[in-house]
């Protein structure tokens, strides 16, 4: 039987770990604000955006809410980034994606200073993970970094197979590996071989968005198991990429869902927002 990794519970530590340094940064008159835009009322991004401020507002940061029409332009939106840019009261600007069709997501990414790029998903931080400096990370892959840490889970000279290769997750969790001195293979939908390649990794991070897709026979005994994915099914139960029930026997250590890398995300972005104030203010 494997370890579950409780995502749930090393989320709430590392909420508590900011609750108590923001707390001390007010004492030193030092407080922190992120900017949180969603263009138009897409229910999914509702619920991320909900999230987001209610972790905001646990934690002590202040959260302030642009909420734009559907029929915004993109000038309106540009517009409303560059008045935040300028604003040193703002720590942080994140833009909820994905934006209405009529908008360039990567001219409104490249807008955001990458100061305040608290995503991690402007050129400029995405170059700077590339080249191993100081930026702003990816807030799932990071979170899924702290996930293995937390757990004592070794990366040194394991082989790390990453399955997906978005710009939000699969790219930049495969350079973080890199950094923690694992052999890194990255799959994609045109791989060919995936189960035999799936089969050779100590570490599998499965974020491919498929449900269920990757059972037991892509697991090598002992595995640690990563799933991204997040789904709801017909019946109303939410599941992962993974197989849980098929994989868990064979790993030694799986990330349930719900409960396991979903909660990790809004922490980093959290960690994010304080390290922008920390850095830029
Ligand atoms: N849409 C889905 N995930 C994300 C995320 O991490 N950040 C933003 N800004 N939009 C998203």
């Amino acid at each position: 039987m494997s370890f579950i990794i409780d995502g749930k519970t090393i989320a709430a530590t590392i909420k508590d770990e900011l609750r108590q340094e923001v707390e001390l940064l007010k004492a030193q008159g030092k407080s922190c604000a992120l900017a949180v835009i969603q263009v138009g009322n897409d229910p999914a991004s509702s619920v991320y955006v909900r999230n987001k401020k209610n972790a905001c507002n646990y934690i002590g940061i202040t959260s302030l809410s642009y909420e734009l029409p559907e029929e915004t332009t993109e000038e309106e939106l540009l517009a409303c980034i560059d008045q935040l840019n300028e604003d040193p009261n703002v720590h942080g600007i994140l833009c909820q994606l994905p934006l209405p069709r009529h908008m360039d997501e990567n001219k409104v990414i490249r807008r955001i200073s990458p100061k305040k790029d608290v995503d991690g998903f402007h050129p400029e931080n995405v170059g700077a993970l590339t080249i191993g400096q100081e930026g702003f990370v990816s807030c799932t892959p990071a979170g899924i970094i702290q996930l293995l840490k937390r757990s004592n889970i070794p990366m040194e000279g394991k082989h790390c197979v990453v399955v997906g290769r978005s710009n939000i997750v699969g790219k930049p969790m495969a350079l973080l590996m890199l950094q923690e001195n694992a052999t890194v293979t990255v799959c994609h939908s045109r791989t060919q071989n995936l189960k035999e390649i799936c089969k050779e990794a100590d570490i599998l991070i499965v974020a491919i968005g498929k449900p269920q897709f990757i059972n037991e026979e892509y697991v090598k005994d002992g595995a640690v198991v990563i799933d991204v994915g997040i789904h709801r099914m017909e019946d109303g139960h939410l599941c992962g990429d993974v197989d849980f029930e098929s994989v868990s026997p064979k790993a030694s250590a799986i990330t349930p869902v719900p409960g396991g890398v979903g909660p990790m995300t809004i922490c980093m972005l959290m960690h994010n927002c304080v390290e922008a104030m920390k850095r830029f203010s």
